[in-house]
């Protein structure tokens, strides 16, 4: 079972805990496969999204995730919200902690704006991206693919390839992905790779044939212009030529290795457009996995709270909680 009342990264879970959540969303692929995800696994349940950046995958996701559970879903919409008039996060989480909601999504520039939330509501928050810390649920479903895939974490070769520094997927991946047991090489121009990688486990190299030498997965990230203070590197067309990773780069992975992006992603920039089209590629199934995963979330966290009395005690006689029932149903 989920330990803590929120998802705010990878770093602090543990492997039994990410493993649950995968196992969990191979249920609720299966169930999303044979059309029966529209049963209310979360009637009654009041989830809000609150985006301070702009998002199309995330954000849509776990739309549909709540929506087949049967969840109350709505979105906050920062840029009409009273966040425009100065209300700060914190006011904000507390107001519509007020109106009973159980389950906070943000995403927000700052890092660490997640924990700041979490810290301040009752509901349980999910962190959907906090400026360069953690996604999690990007890791997630990025480890659910690649167990899709390989069947096995220990001693995979996967590198992640790119604007490391700005990239808070990257982060969660090398935790998750450590944990799990696999090997992960970072590669990119060295101002885009920050000195801690090392420190977190990750290999760091700039040579981009030897990272992706032998490689059971290729994982190119989106060079985050919006993110860049500027003069990181010299133009746009040299990143392509030295870090773009393209059909004869990949001829350096293994024969069977598989490509990954986590979106949106600049064509023909961090990777050509023969390789996101070819058959390597599962960056579609990336996106197909992460209503899964994050229809496993959102279960397991509900889970979760129904287990704590002290926050849920107000509702007692206005839900019916049916754990016995769920349990048996789709965890077995
Ligand atoms: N991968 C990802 O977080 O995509 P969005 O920004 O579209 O949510």
């Amino acid at each position: 079972m989920i330990t803590n009342k929120d998802i705010l990264g990878i770093r602090n879970m543990n492997s039994d805990e990410i493993l649950q959540i995968l196992e969990t969303a191979e249920i609720m692929k299966k169930r999303i496969e044979n059309k029966e995800q529209r049963e209310k696994i979360l009637k009654d349940f009041s989830i809000v999204t609150l985006f301070y950046e702009n998002s199309t995958r995330t954000k849509m996701s776990f739309t549909l995730a709540a929506k087949y559970l049967g969840a109350n879903i709505v979105d906050l919409g920062v840029s009409t919200s009273s966040v425009n008039k100065g209300e700060s996060l914190v006011d904000t989480g507390v107001t519509l902690d007020q109106m009973g909601t159980d389950i906070m999504i943000i995403r927000h520039s700052m890092s660490g704006a997640a924990n700041v939330l979490a810290r301040n509501v009752n509901a349980s928050v999910i962190n959907a991206g906090d400026g360069v810390n953690e996604h999690p649920t990007q890791a997630l479903l990025d480890l659910f693919t690649i167990y899709e895939k390989k069947k096995n974490f220990k001693d995979l070769k996967v590198v992640i390839i790119g604007d490391i520094t700005h990239s808070r997927v990257a982060r969660s991946n090398i935790f998750g992905l450590k944990k799990l047991g696999a090997n992960v090489v970072v590669a990119g121009p060295s101002t885009l790779i920050s000195k801690n990688m090392e420190c977190i486990g990750a290999k760091v190299t700039t040579d981009i044939k030897e990272a992706i030498y032998k490689a059971d997965v290729v994982m190119g990230l989106r060079i985050q212009l919006e993110r860049q203070k500027g003069g990181l590197f010299p133009d746009i067309r040299e990143y392509r030529q030295m870090f773009g990773i393209n059909k004869e780069l990949m001829k350096y992975a293994k024969e069977d290795a598989i490509l990954m992006h986590p979106g949106p992603v600049n064509r023909g920039i961090e990777l050509s457009t023969e390789i996101i089209d070819g058959d390597q590629s599962v960056i579609n199934e990336q996106v197909k996995n992460g209503v899964a995963v994050r229809m496993a979330l959102l279960y397991l966290l509900s889970e979760r709270r129904k287990g704590n009395e002290d926050i849920n005690s107000k509702w007692k006689n206005v839900r019916s909680y049916t754990k016995d029932k769920w349990n048996k149903r789709y965890i077995g």
